[in-house]
């Protein structure tokens, strides 16, 4: 599929009004996406566990307007409250997906939001939020037009969500979503995620996330200016050809349970992304001191105990401690009783492996 494939010709039926909502989970990068060319088009492709219960959920009433215009108009409520300063990020996503979405400048938009998580977390909600949004804005298109497919309709909404913040093209479906073109990944996209399509050993199903928050405040460099760092990074070339390589080995590991194998990927990963960080000219350090005590116990606890448990990071402080559902009674005692201390007022979330985003409102 190309781009011009999202470009709708026509459509069937005309609307006055109504709402939408859906509600969109966070996901979390084994292979990490780091580095991107315009627009929004991954330098590497990338896997991720679509998450459970980090979710934003997002209404949008539309209207049409009684006097057409080639502006899109729209107001925004966070958490119950008029929010200006998003409105930027929103209104420079509606402009990129106008192309694919003429019928926006045709309504008047109300957008209600709000996260399952905290806001001032460190969770970055821009995957679920512009999935979310995403959703909503395809939900109009299929009211536009009703014959969509479902095939469709979840290309499409994420290949739109990845225009608003590249992640998000993850966070549409579950449980495990491939984003950018790999050889040996049959029908993998840039322009959208898709279901990861091999066999999924069970030992991964409902694996297990527990957020740890390391480090609440918001980030000092965003992850907007850490992609574009990688343009002329030293070691990019050898760090694209690594996230092949790494999906390559993921596949064995997904059909046998090799949860060793995958312990050592997801983890290598991780530190790999921050090793670019790390390196890139300006450099920057995301993790906290606390990141690398967390990390060390984990190491030192899966010595001990032989349990699967590993870690993963974003691009923040804060840690994914990752562990098959089986093992969770002890990996949770664990988790309270020694790493929690290292987070900030002690807060953690507890998630898991989901099947993607939810229309609730009908
Ligand atoms: O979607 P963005 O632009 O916020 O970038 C996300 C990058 C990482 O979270 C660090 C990695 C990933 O693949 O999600």
């Amino acid at each position: 599929m190309t781009e011009k494939d999202f470009i709708p010709q026509s459509y069937q039926r005309e609307l006055i009004g109504g709402s939408i909502t859906w509600q969109a989970p966070s996901n979390i990068a084994l292979v990490k996406y780091w580095g991107k060319k315009e627009p929004q088009i991954p330098a590497n492709p990338s896997i991720s566990f679509t998450l459970d219960s980090c979710r934003t959920t997002t209404m949008l009433e539309f209207k049409k307007k009684e006097t057409a215009d080639k502006n899109i108009t729209f107001e925004l409520y966070f958490e119950g409250k008029k929010k200006e300063d998003f409105k930027p990020k929103i209104k420079s996503f509606f402009k990129r997906i106008e192309a694919y979405c003429p019928f926006l400048t045709d309504y008047q938009f109300v957008i209600k939001t709000e996260n399952s998580f905290p806001h001032s977390s460190g969770i970055a909600s821009s995957a679920s939020g512009m999935s979310a949004l995403a959703l909503c804005v395809m939900s109009l298109e299929k009211e536009l037009n009703p014959d969509l497919s479902e095939g469709y309709f979840n290309k499409k909404a994420s290949f739109l969500a990845r225009l608003g913040s590249g992640s998000a093209c993850r966070s549409i479906e579950g449980e495990l979503i491939v984003w950018g073109k790999h050889k040996n990944i049959e029908n993998s996209s840039d322009l959208f995620g898709i279901k990861y399509p091999y066999k999924i050993h069970k030992v991964f199903q409902n694996y297990q996330d527990t957020i740890l928050l390391v480090d609440k405040g918001t980030k000092q460099v965003s992850s907007s200016l850490g992609h574009n760092l990688m343009e002329d990074h030293a070691f990019a070339e050898s760090r694209f050809e690594q996230a092949h390589r790494n999906l390559d080995k993921l596949r064995g590991v997904f059909e046998t349970g090799n949860l060793k194998g995958f312990m050592e990927i997801v983890e290598s990963e991780a530190l790999t992304l921050h090793a670019m960080m790390m390196s890139s000219n300006p450099y920057f350090i995301l993790m906290k001191p606390n990141t690398l005590e967390i990390i060390n116990k984990i190491w030192a606890f899966r010595e001990n105990s032989g349990l699967p448990v590993c870690f993963t990071l974003d691009a923040g402080a804060n840690v994914h401690v990752l562990y098959p559902e089986k093992d969770a009674g002890k990996v949770f005692e664990f988790i309270k009783n020694e790493l929690v201390a290292y987070c900030e007022n002690e807060q953690y979330l507890c998630d898991r492996i989901g099947n993607g985003a939810k229309r609730i409102d009908n």
